[in-house]
């Protein structure tokens, strides 16, 4: 996200920052204590149970966090700036995607620099509406099928609704761990490498 003005917006209010915190923490430690799980060596059953209940924890907290996050970009203006607008948006997209992998390394500006009604670039925007009105509602919604078994579908087509459940629960988990490093390192595109790490922590672009 580059800036070519040198007026200091607040863009990230408070409540996004303490939120964006607890997430990431949150995310990292899913992942951690996910992978345990997943890869758990057979023997070692007091590790597996340990990750199990930091997982469900985790993942609980995770979901208190995520309904903050939903009902406060209902409810103040930082909603907008998730909202795509449609039209030429494929063109802009093109134009962000085109200074990423040129343009930046041409020092060239950034086609769409950050204004207070434009927080987010076409590229920032789709994985950030992907992320948390896709991909974590899904992570959420099959993570609490695999802690309530009774409330999942009893069996599709011969196979367990659990095992689709798992599945699920398993992709969207890949897809936030691979979110996560594609995001840490565009962030590192910003006026200098550490300014948008700073902005999310004092709320000033
Ligand atoms: C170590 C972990 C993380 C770091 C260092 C990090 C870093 C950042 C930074 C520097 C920004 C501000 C720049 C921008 O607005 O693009 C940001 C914003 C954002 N991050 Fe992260 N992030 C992390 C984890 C995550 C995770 C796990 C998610 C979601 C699953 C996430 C979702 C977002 C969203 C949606 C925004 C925009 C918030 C808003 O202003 O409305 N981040 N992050």
């Amino acid at each position: 996200m580059e800036d070519h003005t040198n007026e200091p917006l607040y863009l990230y209010p408070i409540w996004i920052r303490l939120w964006h915190v607890l997430n990431a923490l949150l995310c990292l430690t899913l992942i951690v204590t996910g992978l345990s799980i997943q890869f758990a060596n057979p023997t070692i059953t007091v590790r597996f149970n340990v990750a199990v209940v930091i997982h469900n924890i985790a993942g609980v907290l995770l979901s208190i966090n995520y309904i903050i996050f939903f009902i406060g970009n209902l409810f103040t203006k930082n909603g907008a700036y998730y909202v795509i607008e449609v039209k030429g948006y494929f063109k802009r997209l093109k134009t962000q995607f085109h200074h990423y992998t040129v343009g930046v390394f041409r020092k060239e500006k950034a086609p769409f620099p950050v204004t207070p009604d434009s927080k987010f670039n076409p590229l920032q925007q789709i994985s950030y509406v992907g992320v948390m009105y896709i991909i974590i509602p899904l992570v959420i919604l099959s993570g609490l099928g695999l802690l309530y078994p009774e409330i999942t579908v009893h069996s599709l087509l011969g196979i367990s609704g659990l095992d689709y459940t798992d599945l699920l629960h398993l992709f969207c988990g890949f897809m936030v761990t691979l979110f996560l490093c594609i995001h840490v390192y565009f962030c590192t595109f910003g006026k200098t490498a550490i300014s948008n790490f700073k902005s999310i922590v004092n709320g000033y672009h």
